[in-house]
């Protein structure tokens, strides 16, 4: 079965061709470069990039996969969630080539494609009950999974997400989006030494993010000179991941699951992936962990196109 996915939710055009399990091409062309001056992502230029990109993207992903479009069996694309102009383009896109192709359209939602991530590269099936934790610019979200069909969200961000956070206490420092990469990097010289206040420690599900960047907005401000920049991001990834394990911990005591699924571009950080393998190794039970392979932590359309094929196994 070969499925070609588009993902063009965010600030990334990506095509990608797959072989059953196997990754043949994933295409992406990021907008970093483009959004860095706006501090973020603007709808209207993404729409704009995207259409732009969207051609050359297609014939790599084609040229590299070395199949002609007639070879395609079905077209998968992100439904939602995401910026809806450049949702609308990704799917106007697939009805058009899956019209052409007269093959079936495979609609996939980008919070799944990022769980489904965790899958590409391993030969490893997830364990069901499991625990997914999102983690990304749009969504910070602990969610059940009963089956690859029965999800249920648990837990959600009432505010802020993590990857907001980042890109918003890096914007304060005065670097550009994003800001995740930026501050891993700031921390690996720095040293927890920083007394953040872990943010909603409390017993419930959610998480809030928005406390935890006024509290370092304020703290950048009365520093000023003497700010320790490499010890402050340090000690906000480990604050972050303390925030993480409270709420990781709350749901596995509630919910026995024999799984822990991480996605979303967070996951893209190695102090936090060798700090949540750690925990998953430590709890009281025995549980697998799932992280994807670096390359398909942030937006691509590999993900989506995995997704749709779980979705078309049944
Ligand atoms: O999943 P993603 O590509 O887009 C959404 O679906 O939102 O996630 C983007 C987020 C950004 O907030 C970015 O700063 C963060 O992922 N990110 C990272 C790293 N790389 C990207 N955060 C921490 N460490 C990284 N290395
Ligand atoms: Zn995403």
């Amino acid at each position: 079965m070969i499925i070609l996915a588009i993902e063009t939710s965010c600030d990334e055009t990506s095509v990608a061709i797959l072989e059953n399990k196997q990754v043949l091409s994933n295409v992406v062309i990021s907008q970093v470069l483009e959004q860095k001056e706006f501090k973020g992502v603007v709808p209207g230029l993404a729409a704009k990039l995207h259409l732009y990109n969207i051609e050359e993207v297609f014939r790599r992903a084609l040229a590299q996969a070395k199949i002609t479009p007639e070879a395609i069996d079905y077209v998968a694309y992100t439904e939602k969630p995401g910026l809806v102009i450049c949702l609308q383009i990704g799917k106007a896109i697939a009805e058009t080539f899956a019209l052409y192709l007269k093959k079936p359209l495979v609609p996939v939602n980008h919070l799944e494609g990022h769980l489904y991530a965790t899958l590409i590269g391993r030969s490893e099936e997830w364990e069901f009950p499991a625990l997914a934790l999102i983690i990304s610019g749009g969504h910070t979200q602990l969610s059940l999974l009963k089956d690859h069909f029965d999800w249920e969200v648990i837990g959600n961000t009432l505010d802020d997400t993590v990857g907001e956070l980042l890109d918003k206490v890096a914007i304060c420092l005065g670097y550009g989006y994003p800001g995740g990469p930026v501050i891993e990097k700031l921390a690996q010289s720095g040293k927890d030494t920083y007394k953040l206040t872990v943010p909603k420690n409390d017993k419930s599900l959610d998480f809030s993010f928005s406390g935890l960047k006024s509290e370092i907005k304020r703290l950048v401000e009365k520093e000023k000179k003497e700010l320790r920049e490499a010890d402050l991001a340090c000690s906000l990834q480990w604050t972050v991941l303390r925030a993480l394990k409270k709420k990781l911990s709350n749901s596995l005591r509630k919910f026995k699951v024999k799984t822990l699924i991480l996605g979303g571009g967070v996951t893209a950080n190695n102090f936090l992936r060798e700090q949540l393998t750690l925990f998953a190794k430590d709890w009281e039970e025995k549980i697998k962990i799932f992280f994807p392979l670096k390359i398909y932590s942030t937006d691509n359309a590999a993900m989506i196109g995995f997704r749709a094929l779980y979705k078309l196994l049944g």
